[in-house]
């Protein structure tokens, strides 16, 4: 196992359990971070445990997260870790239990590890770039469903008025094609579920790397396509993003192209 894998996994699990911690006691303390976003003090806890491990691992390389922001060591520049601390805190704080931890390692702008952990259902998902998804250490793969008609599609937003809107368009015309449309409240999670092959697709308008990242590798390594709304492979500079078995891309492309048109 590469040293960088089994470091991610370390942080995630360590994060994870102090989150599982806090979730049986009562919700921590928040704070509104933007008018339609909460921060909670176990997504600042969470993160500093994450960061601990990680910076003193690999000392010069970046690290982009939630809260904390973009710190350049400008030793190497090649490596950027992308974290979230706490996927899901909305959930977390009204003590659903659909929130994770994700942590991702991109080299010059390419995504090459990804870990997600959710501490209450502890489920593990990791993929390295080559290498295949992983849930549990049992390969996965994405789902072989062809149609939107029989597919379960999930769906979430960037924070702002604009990406909302997009949101909800797409919910309108695409709610009624499909065998259901969700939102779990953890982007993270739901591309999880994708590579497992438990649902179909996840689009997001206005997408935020640390969000995603993770999930993204997971998918495209459990043989699942990420683009954005025009088609164009999902990278680091991308804001919208749609990610599914591969099967359905093409038909939900050609659906958000025309309701985003309208
Ligand atoms: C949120 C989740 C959610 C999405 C929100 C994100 P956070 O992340 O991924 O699914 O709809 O836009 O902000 O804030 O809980 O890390
Ligand atoms: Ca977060």
């Amino acid at each position: 196992m590469s040293r960088e894998k089994t470091a991610a996994i370390r942080a995630a699990r360590e994060a994870g359990k102090f989150l599982l911690g806090e979730f049986k006691k009562a919700p921590s303390a928040k704070k509104m971070k933007a008018r339609h976003e909460i921060v909670t003090a176990a997504d600042l806890k969470s993160e500093k445990i994450i960061l601990s491990i990680l910076k003193k691992e690999f000392p010069q390389h970046d690290f982009l997260s939630e809260e904390d922001g973009l710190t350049k060591n400008g030793g190497d520049c090649e490596h950027l870790w992308i974290v979230d601390p706490i996927d899901g805190t909305t959930n977390f704080f009204m003590r659903n239990p659909i929130f994770c931890v994700s942590i991702a390692l991109a080299r010059k702008g390419e995504i090459i590890l990804g870990v997600i952990y959710s501490p209450v259902t502890r489920e593990l998902y990791v993929a390295e770039k080559g290498k295949g998804a992983y849930l549990n250490g049992k390969r996965i793969r994405a789902s072989k469903r062809e149609k939107i008609k029989e597919s379960i599609l999930t769906f979430c937003h960037g924070s702002g008025a604009g990406y909302i809107r997009k949101s909800m368009d797409l919910f309108r015309d695409l709610r009624l094609k499909s065998l259901t449309l969700r939102q779990l409240g953890a982007a993270a999670i739901e591309l999880g579920f994708v590579a497992a092959g438990r649902v179909e697709s996840i689009m997001i308008p206005g997408a935020r790397s640390w969000d995603v990242a993770a999930g993204i590798l997971l998918v495209r390594e459990a043989g699942g396509k990420v683009t954005d709304f025009e088609g164009e492979e999902w990278t680091l500079k991308s804001k919208d993003m749609l990610a599914t078995n591969g099967k359905v891309h093409a038909e939900l492309l050609r659906n958000i192209k025309k309701v985003l048109k309208k």
